[in-house]
C-alpha cells in the first residue's frame, strides 16, 4: 500500500523537522491540504508553505486543493513543485477541461469526491484521470472518524475503472488508521492518506511503516 501522509497533523512550528522525519519514512508521497475557508469551513495554509515544503522533500507532493475555482491555480500549484494536483468535482463546472489544462500543465491529473457525490458522477471522465481521491470524510478538518460507506464507494470505483481500462489509482482521505486502512486495502485502495494516525503516534516512522504494509 502506498502512503501519503498529510502535513496537516504536523507541528507546523517544526515543518522542517516533520518533512525530513517524512523524507527519512517508507512514505511515498506527501499529502498537502490547501482550504480557501468558502469550500470547507476551514482555512489551512497556502502556496508559500508548499514552496517552502518542496525545497527540503525528498517525496512527490501530492497537493489536495479543496477551494473554489481550482482551475484559476493551475500554474501556481505547478510552481509549486506538485506531482499530482487534486481538485474537487463539487468545485469545478468544466471538470473535462481543467483536467486537461492540468495535465498541459505537466502534473498528474486527480478528482476528489466529497463522501455525498457519487461514483458515477465520473463516468464519462476516469480515462482521463491518473488518480481518484474518495474523502471518506467531509473535507476540512483532520482526526474525524471514517465513514464507513466510503469502503463500498472504493469497490465501486474499482468496478468503474476496470471496466473502463482506465490506468486511475485509487487514493482515500480520511480517518485513516490501521483499522480502517485494512478495510480499504481489501477493497482495493491504491494510496492511503493518514494525518492524525501518523502524527499522533508516538512514533510516526513506524505508524508509516505498519500502514505501508497493509
Ligand atoms: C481533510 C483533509 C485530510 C486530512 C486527513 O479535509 O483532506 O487530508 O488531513 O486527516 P486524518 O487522517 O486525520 O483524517
Ligand atoms: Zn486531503
Amino acid at each position: 500500500m502506498k502512503i501519503s501522509p498529510s502535513l496537516l497533523s504536523a507541528d507546523f512550528g517544526n515543518l522542517n523537522r516533520d518533512v525530513i522525519m517524512l523524507n527519512e519514512s517508507v512514505a511515498d508521497m506527501i499529502h498537502l491540504d490547501i482550504m480557501d475557508g468558502v469550500f470547507v469551513p476551514n482555512i489551512s495554509f497556502g502556496f508559500p508553505v508548499i514552496k517552502s515544503v518542496q525545497k527540503i522533500a525528498t517525496k512527490p507532493l501530492d497537493v489536495h486543493l479543496m477551494i473554489v475555482n481550482p482551475q484559476n491555480y493551475i500554474n501556481q500549484v505547478r510552481d509549486c513543485g506538485a506531482e499530482i494536483m487534486n481538485i474537487h468535482q463539487e468545485a469545478c463546472i468544466h471538470l473535462h477541461r481543467t483536467i486537461q489544462a492540468i495535465k498541459n500543465a505537466g502534473m498528474k491529473a486527480a478528482v476528489t469526491l466529497n463522501p455525498s457525490t457519487p461514483v458515477s458522477t465520473l463516468e464519462d471522465i476516469i480515462t482521463e484521470l491518473d488518480m481518484v481521491l474518495l474523502m471518506s470524510v467531509n473535507p476540512g478538518f483532520g482526526g474525524q472518524s471514517f465513514i464507513p460507506n466510503s469502503v463500498k464507494k472504493v469497490k465501486q470505483l474499482k468496478s468503474l475503472i476496470e471496466s473502463s481500462s482506465s490506468n486511475a489509482l485509487i487514493e482515500v482521505d480520511g480517518g485513516v488508521n490501521l483499522e480502517t486502512g485494512k478495510l480499504l486495502a481489501q477493497a482495493g485502495a491504491d494510496i492511503l492518506v493518514a494525518g492524525n494516525a501518523v502524527f499522533a503516534a508516538p512514533n510516526p516512522k513506524e505508524m508509516i511503516e505498519a500502514l505501508h504494509n497493509l
